[in-house]
């Protein structure tokens, strides 16, 4: 029976690959370690929350007494590592705390699992990252696995300066590692300050849209279970010591994605057409703004026979059904902290 550690699980992606995991593999445990920011949320695993095989631990990856204590104790099998501050316009702002949990944390994670796993046959350290690292793509061109590292904001500095340690644990000490460079992820459960529920949040109560710049920037979506599937055939299938980057071949420019957005909700929400694309407005540019993302997901699928399930025009109106569905969980997700925050936000741009 294998005793799996998932780090983040009551995020947004962690709450997918959790409820994949403890729904595929009734035979392993699963356990789930998270400190509850405000980006994580035990409302996102209510339907697996009485699993016989699962089990959720709150804690700071980044206290490195309680993850020794963590590892000494549970002899975890694997670890899959999704716990981050994982926001840029946040890591802007405030860019010590994405050093400290992203850099620091997954040191400290590393580092106890290379203390407390007696030997590393048939162990796992599996670190869920992003194409960010990449840094930004012009006109034409993707991200393959043999891409420089370029990143530009202090998420994605931060995120690989993690993928860097991670190397250096496999050449080192020879953890088994594997690492996951994945592009922009939409669906269920994602915080509304990203840009696909934010927005779809405001067209709700007809807020304004705020588009960054010209709207032009270009970002790969796909959809968030398939990167839980696809977590899910690196993990068993995945050669230690390899990045696999994880995409859909979805490209898509931001103004043109929102107003796709508008018209299927105009729809959605019996709005007259044209109606909802009237509260986009156009705010000063993030700093440092990426210009282009796109993944090259080939080695993935020829070497793991990955691909994507859903189209996005499909998964899209999945997406808006979901967030029109669960309003109270908005509401309550965004209470408090994240409140505040947002109107700061909404105020300076
Ligand atoms: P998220 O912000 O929704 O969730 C992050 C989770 O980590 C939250 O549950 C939070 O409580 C937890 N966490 C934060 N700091 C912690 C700490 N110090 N100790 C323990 N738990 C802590 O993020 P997400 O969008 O689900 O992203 C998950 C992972 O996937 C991140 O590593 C991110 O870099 C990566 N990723 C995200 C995307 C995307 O599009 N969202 C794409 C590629 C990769
Ligand atoms: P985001 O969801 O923050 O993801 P990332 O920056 O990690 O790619 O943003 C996606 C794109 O949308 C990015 O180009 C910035 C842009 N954006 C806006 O134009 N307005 C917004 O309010 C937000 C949050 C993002």
């Amino acid at each position: 029976m294998k005793k799996i550690l998932i780090t983040g699980g009551a995020g947004f992606i962690g709450s997918h690959v959790v409820r994949l995991f403890v729904n595929k593999y009734a035979d392993a445990q699963i356990v789930n370690l998270d400190a509850l920011t405000y980006a994580g949320n035990l409302e996102n695993l209510k339907d697996v929350q009485d699993a016989p095989n699962y089990r959720f631990v709150k804690g700071d990856i980044t206290d490195e007494q309680f993850i020794d204590q963590l590892f000494e104790k549970e002899s975890f099998d694997a670890v899959i590592h999704l716990a981050a501050e994982s926001h840029v316009d946040r890591s802007i702002m405030d860019p010590l705390s994405f050093v400290k949990t992203n850099i620091l944390g997954t040191a400290v994670l590393l580092n106890a699992a290379r203390k407390y796993w007696k030997d590393f046959s048939n162990k796992l350290f599996y670190h869920v990252s992003t194409d960010e690292v990449y840094g930004s793509l012009g006109e034409s061109g993707f991200f393959t696995e043999q891409t420089p590292y370029d990143p530009h904001s202090p998420y994605s500095a931060s995120k690989a300066s993690s993928d860097h340690l991670v190397k250096a644990y496999f050449d080192t000490y020879g953890l088994p590692v594997v690492i996951s460079n994945c592009s922009n992820n939409y669906g269920s459960y994602q915080f509304p300050e990203k840009l696909l529920p934010l927005m779809i949040n405001n067209i709700i109560h007809s807020k304004p849209l705020p588009v960054y710049g010209k709207g032009d920037n270009v970002r790969d979506w796909l959809w968030v279970e398939d990167h839980a599937r696809a977590i899910d055939v690196i993990f068993h299938q995945g050669k230690l010591g390899e990045t696999y980057n994880i995409g859909g071949f979805n490209e898509w420019k931001n103004i043109d994605i929102v107003h796709l957005l508008c018209t299927i909700m105009d729809k959605k929400l019996n709005r007259p057409e044209g109606e909802s694309a009237k509260l986009i407005t156009f705010v000063k540019d993030r700093a440092g703004h990426d210009k282009r993302y796109a993944i090259d997901a080939t080695k993935l699928n020829k070497d793991l026979g990955w691909k994507p399930s859903l189209q996005f025009e499909e998964g899209m109106e999945k997406t808006i059904d979901w967030y029109l569905a669960n309003g109270e969980w908005i509401e309550n997700v965004t209470s408090g902290a994240y409140k505040e925050y947002y109107k700061d936000q909404y105020v300076s741009r």
